[in-house]
């Protein structure tokens, strides 16, 4: 006989290792049990004996990791009876609030950067009907006056300054060893606040105190080159880059992060612009796997230290690809901006024509 089993996202799933009761009401779309994409055509094309997973998280409900965090964060806002939620963001994490919030039947209000959120994710939190507030600021100055105004008014904060965020997304790391059967030798990831790989590396602690996994990954913290405190040693006050995501200048995990990279002998490195569209171009043309710019920059750094010998071959490494690169349309167009789509006569002979001339 078939047993069939529903997947219900990550609370369940994990339940056990997560802040939940049975009389907690949890609120999910899904999320979590995204695919471990092993890269096939890579690893040959820059003749390195590599095994790399992609973790692709831009496959959660709203296209971004932020949901393993927010279901998590809303379920518990919602269990201490909070009616709404607030946060900053460069756009993924109010999209998520923003669904998550619906779900609940509470309020979402989100703080973004003006013009400087990737379209996809503005059309969502419309979509989901936020009150969004749009500051003539960047990220580092809307969670400032998140954290000032949430001592005014009741609502919760659910950046991931808010612990039960840092909960959900610890479950990706737990899916890496399910999966695998072992913990990789490098964790590649993008850091912006410096909340996903705190997440990462707590997972990865709590399988590997329990013997789920004999061993703990070296942590590898890529972040852009305009947006790079963690390289720089120091808060920076304009962070820039075309990865919008991640521009952030002032990352809330500060401490949490560093003690990461100590205590897992790992590292921090920054890459330009021009390096994380390639990366992100390489992946969508080599492998089929588009993710956004700031996902990218994990491909971008384990490449560059694959191809220095700072991360050996023979490695088993996982990139964690944190949103979906239909987010940023624009972006996507700019890069392909030489491959236009030829327009032709809607006839047999037309399309004859144009397929013969691309053979
Ligand atoms: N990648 C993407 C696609 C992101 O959206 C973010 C953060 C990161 C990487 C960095 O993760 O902050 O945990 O180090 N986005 C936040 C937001 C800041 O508001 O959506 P982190």
């Amino acid at each position: 006989m078939t047993t069939h089993k529903r997947y219900t996202g990550l609370i369940e799933f994990y339940r056990d290792r997560l802040p939940v009761s049975a009389n907690t009401r949890i609120i999910s779309l899904g999320e979590g049990n995204t695919p471990l994409i092993q890269l096939q055509n890579i690893p040959r094309l820059i003749g390195k004996a590599v095994d790399i997973y992609v973790k692709f998280e831009g496959l959660n409900p709203t296209g971004s990791f932020k949901d393993r965090g927010m279901t998590m964060a809303v379920t518990k806002a919602v269990e201490a009876g909070s009616q709404a939620i607030i946060c900053a963001s460069t756009g993924n994490t109010s999209a998520s609030a923003a669904a998550y919030a619906v779900r609940a039947g509470i309020k979402a209000f989100v703080l973004i950067p003006e013009g400087k959120i990737a379209l996809g994710k503005l059309a969502q939190t419309l979509m989901y009907d936020a009150k969004i507030i749009q500051i003539n600021g960047n990220f580092d100055r809307g969670m400032a006056l998140v954290k000032e105004v949430a001592e005014l008014a009741p609502v919760t904060i659910v950046n991931s300054i808010n612990p039960f965020r840092i909960e959900g997304q610890k479950t990706a790391a737990f899916e890496i060893v399910d999966e695998l059967g072992f913990a990789p030798d490098y964790h590649c990831l993008p850091v912006g606040n410096a909340g996903n790989i705190t997440a990462y590396w707590k997972g990865y602690n709590e399988y590997a105190t329990e013997r789920v996994c004999g061993n703990r990954p070296v942590m590898c913290g890529y972040q852009a080159a305009g947006a790079a405190p963690f390289v720089a040693g120091e808060m920076i006050d304009n962070p820039e880059t075309v990865a919008t995501a991640i521009r952030i200048g002032h990352p809330q995990s500060w401490a949490l992060a560093w003690n990461v990279q100590k205590e897992s002998g790992g590292w921090f490195d920054k890459f330009t612009d021009e390096q994380i569209l390639a990366a992100q171009k390489m992946l969508s043309q080599y492998e089929g796997v588009f993710c956004e710019p700031a996902s990218a920059t994990a491909l971008a750094g384990a490449l560059h230290d694959i191809s220095t010998g700072k991360i050996p071959e023979g490695s088993k490494i996982v990139c964690t690809l944190t949103g979906n690169g239909i987010k940023d349309p624009e972006i996507a167009m700019l890069q392909c901006a030489d491959t236009k789509p030829v327009t032709i006569d809607a006839s047999l002979d037309a399309v004859k024509r144009a397929i013969l001339d691309s053979l």
